[in-house]
């Protein structure tokens, strides 16, 4: 690695100089003047009682001459690098040759469960659940190309409440008769019906005490497997997971394991029982739940009146792991997965949870009981990858204009509408198939430029757009280099420096390459998506500046093919991380 062979000849000429403090250098804030910066003399020198200066002038001085970085000081104190031609030349063909393009894999590999996507069966897949796909398969494909072993798993919704509202309304409807009588013919239960059913429930919940009462009571039903609410849930569950399955695999989210919070189920016993024993739960109004606070916490006391306002500056309520009529909950799901987990797969070094950030308390809740009950090892880490909302352009959740929220279908439509217009206005073929890559490109890399946590602004056209930073522009920047691969004749041959923007290249697919490290530390993809476009739009300069096709010296050419061959192979990776697919034209 590059910054490693520059540290070690730093700290060489830094040991020759009688200095002991190790440096370190960074990409440079000056990138006209230098490639990496040190700026570590200051404090060297201070520790020391010496100049800054001098200090940094005695380093340098007692590098080793070498021919590939040039070592200068600067005023006040920094050391200056720049990579030489030679080693720019070096590099580029190295990257060419090396199967992971010049990135570090981890010397360690590390045992991960990815839990994203979380989609809930019966209810229809909205905005709300985009961000987990789009975020977790990018972050399975960053851990696994960089050495970890990945497991994702959907963690399905289906053992809530939802279930016994669906199933309560479709009977009120009339429609589960079948079931209940055995007269009459047995019902097919469509998406349509499901996707009416959810909404009416979930509405009339709210303000019909008995009616949520009576869901209460279905749903526990079907957690204890009585029938015909069983055999009901399960037809629904199976009608809803084909949908999500669809919705799923557009999105390009792929997934190892497709379970859900039932299937953790056969765990659920067991789980309370490793926590009774270790008397951690308490009863109260006939709910099972964990205390988890800890200091400087409080636990919310029950409002004593409907309208009283409870303020806490850092409020945890406890875990409530069974209801008062013995019905589970969704952290009760969650621990019990935890255990199955830990059970069925073995050494597991971290889970990580890709949910929305308004679920931190959730999974503090879920976190702390699985320690202190020893469910999840001491040495594994558990962890929520708690996301940003994506809004409108008024800052408010994003919603149509009736002020509902939008549905999953709908917002692909509309991109593959988006995409299409975009490709007739292009003059390039129009398929299904490739509006839906372009679509999808512009929503993911639209959302992954932003760091994970924050919310953003969802702006349709301003992602689509075809230039500037977006995934589209990406896309075609890549497209663009197989058409002209596909027009020049000539082989590609040994790569040279011939002018500044091949240098800018090689610089910024060092950049680039670093940057694959940034995100698995900051969990966040950010960092990728600008050092992508960034090496994109060096390449444009050097496209416009060099007439690829038409270049009559056949050792430049070949070059330059060699450089298309490198830019296209870091922009793939990058983009596959991103989890961005390529089409053919655009
Ligand atoms: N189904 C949940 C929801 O819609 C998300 C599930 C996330 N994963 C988890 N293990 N809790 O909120």
């Amino acid at each position: 690695m590059v910054i490693q062979e520059i540290e070690d000849l730093l700290n060489e000429g830094r040991e020759k100089a009688g200095y002991s403090e190790k440096l370190s250098i960074t990409f440079s804030n000056m990138p006209k003047l230098c490639d990496f910066q040190c700026n570590g003399c200051f404090s060297l020198a201070k520790k020391i009682g010496g100049n800054p200066f001098d200090v940094a002038e005695k380093i340098v001085k007692n590098i080793p001459q070498n021919d590939d970085f040039i070592f200068e000081v600067a005023k006040p104190a920094f050391i200056n690098i720049k990579l030489t031609d030679k080693k720019l030349e070096n590099l580029g063909n190295e990257f060419l040759n090396d199967e992971m393009g010049g990135v570090q894999k981890h010397q360690k590999s590390q045992k991960v469960i990815l839990d994203y996507g979380g989609a809930n069966v019966a209810k229809a897949l909205h905005i709300g659940h985009l961000r987990s796909p789009i975020i977790g398969e990018s972050l399975k494909r960053l851990y696994k190309f960089l050495g970890d072993e990945v497991i994702s798993d959907a963690h399905l919704g289906d053992w809530g409440l939802q279930m016994g509202l669906t199933e309560l309304q479709l009977y009120n409807d009339g429609i589960l008769d079948y079931y209940f009588t055995g007269k009459g013919e047995e019902p097919i239960i469509t998406l349509d019906l499901l996707n009416e059913a959810y909404p009416k429930a979930s509405l009339r919940k709210n303000n019909d005490e008995d009616f949520k009462n009576q869901a209460d009571d279905w749903t526990l039903k079907i957690q204890n497997k009585e029938e015909p609410y069983f055999t009901i849930y399960k037809k629904i569950r199976q009608v809803s997971v084909e949908q999500i399955k669809k919705h799923y695999s557009e999105l390009g989210a792929e997934f190892d394991l497709w379970y859900g919070e039932s299937d953790a189920d056969a765990y659920i016993d067991k789980a309370l029982k490793i926590i009774e024993d270790k008397g951690l739960t308490r009863v109260s109004d006939g709910a099972v739940i964990v205390d988890v606070a800890e200091e400087g916490e409080n636990i919310p006391l029950p409002k004593s009146s409907p309208d009283e306002v409870q303020r806490y500056k850092n409020p945890m309520p406890p875990a409530i792991l069974k209801k008062y009529n013995g019905g589970v909950l969704y952290a009760t799901t969650d621990i019990a997965t935890i255990l199955m987990r830990n059970e069925t797969i073995k050494n597991v070094d971290r889970i990580e949870y890709i949910v929305d950030g308004r679920q931190k308390n959730h999974f503090t809740q879920v976190f702390r009981v699985c320690k202190k009950a020893g469910i999840s090892p001491e040495n594994q880490q558990l962890i929520h990858i708690g996301f940003g909302t994506m809004t409108g352009k008024d800052g408010k959740p994003f919603k149509t204009r009736s002020g509902d929220t939008i549905k999953l279908e709908d917002i692909i439509n509309l991109l593959i509408d988006k995409a299409s217009e975009k490709l007739k206005a292009n003059n390039a073929p129009v398929s299904r198939e490739t509006a839906l890559k372009i679509g999808v490109a512009a929503m993911k890399f639209g959302d992954l430029s932003n760091s994970v946590v924050k919310d953003y602004v969802f702006d349709i056209d301003k992602f689509l757009s075809f230039e500037g930073k977006t995934g589209p522009y990406l896309q075609y920047t890549v497209v663009r280099i197989n058409s002209i691969l596909n027009r020049c004749n000539d082989k590609a041959g040994k790569f040279f420096i011939n002018s500044d923007e091949e240098r800018e290249i090689i610089k910024s697919i060092l950049k680039l390459n670093s940057a694959y490290e940034i995100c698995y530390q900051e969990k966040s993809l950010n960092a990728l998506c600008s050092a992508t476009y960034d090496l994109a739009s060096n390449f444009s300069t050097f496209y416009n500046n060099h007439n690829v096709i038409n270049e009559s010296n056949s050792q430049i050419k070949q070059s330059y093919i060699s450089l298309l061959n490198l830019v296209k192979k870091e922009l793939s990776t990058a983009l596959y991380v991103l989890g961005i697919d390529i089409p053919e034209k655009m």
